[in-house]
């Protein structure tokens, strides 16, 4: 089955091969999305893997924070070229795939950061995010996102994903300017990359956090706490406290996700949430 559907979408039209991945792979990956498109609900096939052209380059922004390690690295076992902007450059990670990685020092804050770092780029991920005050964080997760997509639009970068967060009901209210900022980025993202923009909506992130010279162990919370509430998922239903309930996802699920809505062309456009980046992430391994 899963060969006939890839010879079907081989042989098909750049337009309908992408509303035939999109049908089938967006109820996969997304609880938000995609609902509309009903008549291909019964295809039962799972999406193609399509490996990325050796030549294809990527750009990480933030690629040496926590999740943007966890993407740089995954990209680098699929032989993609990676390259990384950040305030600070360099990860202070010492394993040996942070060597392949071509470091940028810069700030989306600053349009000549945005310059060059994107020609040749064929997609770019950003893991650029924060907290502070409220205007900081609409700033981190808003406005220097946005500056970066609109770079992207303009110097013809193919696709663009942005590690968002999802919604955790009565705790917006608290991190105004955290949401504000995130949703903002997603919109720009969604108006200019029409069909090659995803948005990955993670709850809490776990994996292993370099802090300094130390490695925090997340997952000894996260990995317990994932697999408990990702068969709880009626209680996300429940009216203000529901998004509380939002299964964790490790950092190396969100990572592989990302790298492959980056590089896989009929990867659907849109929002994946965090049971959508689980499933994914299980049936990919
Ligand atoms: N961790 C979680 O549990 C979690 C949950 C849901 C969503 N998320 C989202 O996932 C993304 C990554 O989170 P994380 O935990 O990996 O955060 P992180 O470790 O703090 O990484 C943030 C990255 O952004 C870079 N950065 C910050 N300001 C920048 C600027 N002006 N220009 C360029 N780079 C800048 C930082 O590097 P420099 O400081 O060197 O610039 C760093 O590489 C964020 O958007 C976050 O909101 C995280």
């Amino acid at each position: 089955m899963r060969m006939a559907i890839s010879r079907l979408i081989h042989s098909q039209s750049p337009l309908s091969r992408f509303r035939l991945a999109f049908a089938q792979s967006g109820r996969l990956l997304s609880t938000e999305s995609n609902r509309g498109d009903e008549p291909f609900k019964d295809q039962e096939a799972e999406p193609v893997n399509v490996p990325p052209p050796p030549s294809e380059k990527l750009l990480v922004l933030g690629g040496n924070g926590f999740v943007g390690s966890h993407v740089c690295e995954e990209a680098l076992k699929h032989g993609l070229s990676v390259s990384s902007l950040s305030r600070s450059g360099r990860s202070s990670i010492r394993e040996p795939w942070a060597d392949k990685v071509v470091w940028h020092q810069g700030s989306l804050l600053i349009p000549d950061s945005l310059k060059d770092v994107m020609n040749g780029v064929s997609a770019v991920i950003s893991c650029v995010g924060g907290f502070g005050s409220n205007s900081h964080m609409y700033k981190i997760n808003g406005t220097a996102n946005i500056n970066a997509i609109r770079a992207a639009a303009e110097t013809g970068v193919k696709r663009v994903v942005y590690i968002s967060a999802a919604d955790f009901g009565v705790v917006n209210y608290l991190l105004q300017g955290y949401y504000e900022g995130k949703r903002a980025a997603e919109a720009e993202l969604l108006s200019r990359f029409a069909y090659g923009g995803v948005i990955l909506r993670p709850g809490f992130i776990h994996g292993t956090r370099q802090v300094g010279s130390m490695k925090l162990p997340l997952g000894v919370i996260g990995s317990p706490l994932e697999m408990a509430l990702k068969q709880a998922k009626p209680l996300n239903c429940l009216p203000l406290v529901g998004p509380l309930f939002t299964p964790p996802v490790s950092a190396s699920a969100v990572a592989k996700v990302a790298v492959r809505a980056a590089t896989d062309p009929v990867f659907p456009p849109g929002i994946v949430d965090a049971y959508g980046i689980l499933r994914y992430s299980e049936q990919h391994k």
